[in-house]
């Protein structure tokens, strides 16, 4: 499997260290709140797993399903997900959990679609920023790393539903995609 990769950009050393900072962070941050965590299904899986160990507060999780329609590595810029929850947000202090921010169309669209719901607070913990992607102005709260402009997997995030097992994050080798 290493072979289809061309670097690894974030090892599980380095992965656990940022997750820690980032569940401390959360957990000063929200000191007294009602947090909802909502993990973005499918890339946050592993991401959520690991932060939501990371805050120390008691806090309810939530998932909303998302995707785009994808032509190989490149985003349609439609998306799509369930518009009918099983759980209310009003009133709540929801932090958004997805693995990255690449053209920002996905997380405009959900917090769009929350905001209209009334909840206390609507804010976005990314795990990866590829911020030289965005094609709408939206900015994450909290964000694990930058992210170069490079395709990658691993820790939740696939290509074709695979590598999302795979414990740290990789580049894929353009021939493994194109
Ligand atoms: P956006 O709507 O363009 O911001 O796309 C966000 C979604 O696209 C993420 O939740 C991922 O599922 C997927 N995505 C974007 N870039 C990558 C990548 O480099 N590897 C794997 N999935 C990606
Ligand atoms: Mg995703």
């Amino acid at each position: 499997m290493r072979n289809d990769f061309e670097n690894i950009l974030f090892s599980e050393e380095t992965i656990k260290k940022r997750v820690a900072e980032l569940g401390a962070q959360i957990t000063s941050d929200y000191s007294g709140s009602s947090l909802m965590l909502i993990g973005i299904l499918k890339g946050s899986f592993i991401f959520l797993a690991d932060l939501a160990r990371a805050i120390d507060l008691d806090c309810e999780i939530r998932f909303m399903s998302a995707s785009s329609y994808w032509t190989k590595t490149v985003s349609s810029g439609t998306v799509k997900f369930e518009k009918t929850l099983d759980f209310e947000v009003a009133g709540r202090d929801i932090l958004l959990i997805e693995d990255i921010l690449d053209s920002g169309v996905t997380m405009t669209a959900l917090t769009e679609f929350l905001a209209k719901l009334s909840p206390a607070s609507i804010k976005i913990c990314t795990l990866l920023d590829k911020t030289a992607r965005r094609e709408v102005p939206i900015a994450a709260d909290y964000t694990g790393f930058d992210c170069p402009d490079e395709f990658v997997v691993g820790y939740g995030l696939d290509f074709a539903e695979r590598y999302r097992n795979v414990p740290y994050i990789a580049s894929l080798r353009p021939e493994i995609y194109s």
